[in-house]
């Protein structure tokens, strides 16, 4: 499998590739791949000439400091997992210093005030890094279609948004969650839960299903109130966010509206350990 650490020599191959008019599908990862990662390599290969998937876990969308030193790092047994689903897969794991040369840091972006909702509450700075990355790696990779999970629905929205207004010539595709028997969103972090907190996890998807239940019926506030109870009675949980939004501005709903699509929205801790999920009200 080609692997490339330097950018120079990624953009060298492919630009050959871009001359001969082949299309090229992008999977960017902060690697500790799982079948949700997979799923969307397979999703590129099946739609375009061939793939790039690039492995870097970027530390100017970490807010927290703690967070980004624990994140997974395991490029033999990614780089293994992609082996296995297709050895022409091309893989970027570029060091800090060839993406961001000497200064790490990240670049300003306004994304129409998506970037005020939900994870940008709570993490301040992270889209900001999140927007810096993804444009350097666009720019670098120069795909035709890139892919990205909904597990992260916020980053989706700002990712379309940020090739909407800096022209960037690439179709950004959402792909579904990936979850586990249990429920329980397929993440990179969910390697730092123990099994019994894995298995208690499952907790959050359960209660995304049974608010889009009671939304059917009652106002979002009170949908709210419902999750908030739910893990006040949960030791091991906390919650940090629940929120009921429309799915295009990512706008509180206060009241519903027939014509909205709207969405479901959490973040938990599970002892220090921040997972976030989502799911579809319609
Ligand atoms: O979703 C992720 O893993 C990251 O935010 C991304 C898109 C690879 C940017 O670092």
């Amino acid at each position: 499998m080609p692997l490339y650490t330097q950018q120079s020599d990624l953009k060298h191959y492919l630009s050959a590739q871009i001359a001969a008019n082949k299309t090229i599908g992008f999977v960017p990862t902060m690697g500790a791949l799982h079948q949700g990662h997979l799923s969307l390599m397979e999703q590129s290969k099946h739609n375009n000439d061939f793939t790039v998937v690039s492995i870097f876990v970027n530390p100017t969308q970490f807010n927290n400091q703690e967070d980004l030193e624990k994140y997974p790092r395991t490029l033999e047994s990614d780089l293994n997992k992609i082996n296995q689903l297709d050895d022409s897969i091309i893989v970027y794991a570029p060091s800090i210093e060839d993406i961001y040369t000497n200064k790490t840091e990240s670049t300003h972006f306004d994304y129409d005030g998506l970037e005020f909702q939900m994870e940008g509450k709570h993490r301040p700075g992270h889209f900001d890094g999140v927007g810096t990355i993804v444009k350097k790696l666009f720019e670098i990779v120069q795909p035709n279609r890139a892919y990205f999970g909904k597990k992260d629905f916020q980053q989706l929205q700002i990712v379309k948004k940020l090739v909407e207004k800096h022209h960037i010539p690439v179709e950004v595709v959402g792909c579904e969650i990936f979850r586990e028997e249990n429920g329980l969103a397929m993440s990179s972090r969910n390697e730092r839960l123990s099994a019994e907190e894995r298995a208690e996890a499952s907790i959050i998807y359960k209660t995304l299903n049974q608010a889009k239940e009671l939304f059917k019926t009652e106002t979002p506030q009170s949908v709210n109130e419902w999750v908030v109870k739910v893990f006040e009675n949960q030791k091991h949980f906390e919650l940090e966010y629940f929120e009921i939004a429309e799915e295009e501005t990512l706008l509180t709903c206060n009241t519903k509206e027939s014509n909205k699509n709207y969405r479901a929205f959490i973040a938990v801790f599970v002892n220090n350990i921040r997972l976030i999920d989502n799911i579809s009200l319609k």
